[in-house]
């Protein structure tokens, strides 16, 4: 029989904006019970016994870490039948993992990393796991993209970040909003809401310790907000701005394609 909780895998949730994800659920309502996705289980335990640690006063939901490595099909599978086994369902899939490669290495060699985390790990992630969706109520899939992979913005003389290069990352981004679009057309029928979500620029690990650091002196932002906007979204707070036609903002409303 399947679990009376609403069962939510994040995946990446060792770190940054997926760690405080899986926070700020847990702390929005002990009904919910929350996968931390982490493609190491020693990360994804370390990264729980900090979050047992920090906030147990104000933990609610349940959290269970769940090995899962978007690049690895084996892998994928597993954390698959162990949410069956376990829960019958899953209910919301938010696609976290990602990655931006900025050490230096030719052109083909960073594409393929790029993609193959930040695209083809969120496809296979989402079919496979896709069965299990269609066993819940009220199933959303999220995909964390990003404002670089808005080809409007991209074009856009006057956008903030338009002196950033980051090719492969940007090129990826776009592919994964139209994953977005694509996944959203392809599951209308049985009523999944799918999105495709930018988070803003956070602290977080995406550019290694220095890129931390020097996003903390640039003024990035806290990951608790795109965080709190992902509860806000999976309780239905934003189907308004999903039914659009953009990525959905954390600010509010959409960005352009
Ligand atoms: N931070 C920003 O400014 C920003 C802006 C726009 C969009 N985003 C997007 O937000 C998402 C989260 O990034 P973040 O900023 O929070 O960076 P982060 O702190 O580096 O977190 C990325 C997470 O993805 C995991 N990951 C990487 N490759 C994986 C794989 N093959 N399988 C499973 N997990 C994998 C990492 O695990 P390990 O710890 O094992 O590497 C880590 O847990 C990404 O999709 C990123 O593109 C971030």
């Amino acid at each position: 029989m399947a679990s009376n909780k609403t069962v939510i895998l994040v995946t990446g949730a060792n770190s940054g904006i997926g760690y405080e994800t899986v926070v700020a659920l847990s702390n929005a309502l002990p009904s919910f019970h929350v996968l931390l996705g982490s493609r190491s289980l020693e990360k994804g335990q370390l990264a729980l016994n900090d979050m047992q640690r920090t906030h147990s006063s104000s933990l609610k939901g349940a959290i269970s870490v769940l090995q899962i490595d978007v690049t690895d099909q084996k892998s994928i599978q597993t954390a698959k039948d162990e949410i069956e086994t376990q829960f019958g369902k899953l209910d919301v899939l938010i696609n976290n993992a990602g990655l931006m490669v900025y050490q230096q290495m030719d052109t083909l060699t960073a594409l393929r990393q790029t993609f193959e985390t930040n695209v083809f790990g969120q496809v296979v992630v989402t079919e496979t796991l896709e069965p299990l969706l269609k066993k819940s109520t009220d199933p959303y899939i999220v995909y964390v993209s990003s404002e670089q992979g808005s080809v409007t913005n991209r074009l856009d003389p006057n956008y903030q970040y338009r002196h950033l290069r980051g090719d492969s990352y940007r090129i990826s981004k776009a592919a994964v909003n139209m994953l977005a679009a694509c996944h959203r057309y392809n599951y209308a029928e049985w009523g999944c809401k799918v999105l495709a979500f930018n988070p803003g620029w956070c602290v977080s690990n995406l550019t290694g310790e220095k890129g931390r650091k020097m996003r903390l002196k640039m003024g990035a932002r806290d990951p608790k907000e795109p965080a709190e906007a992902l509860v806000d979204i999976i309780q239905g707070g934003r189907d308004d701005d999903i039914a659009k036609n953009g990525m959905v903002d954390v600010d509010g409303g959409v960005l352009p394609w």
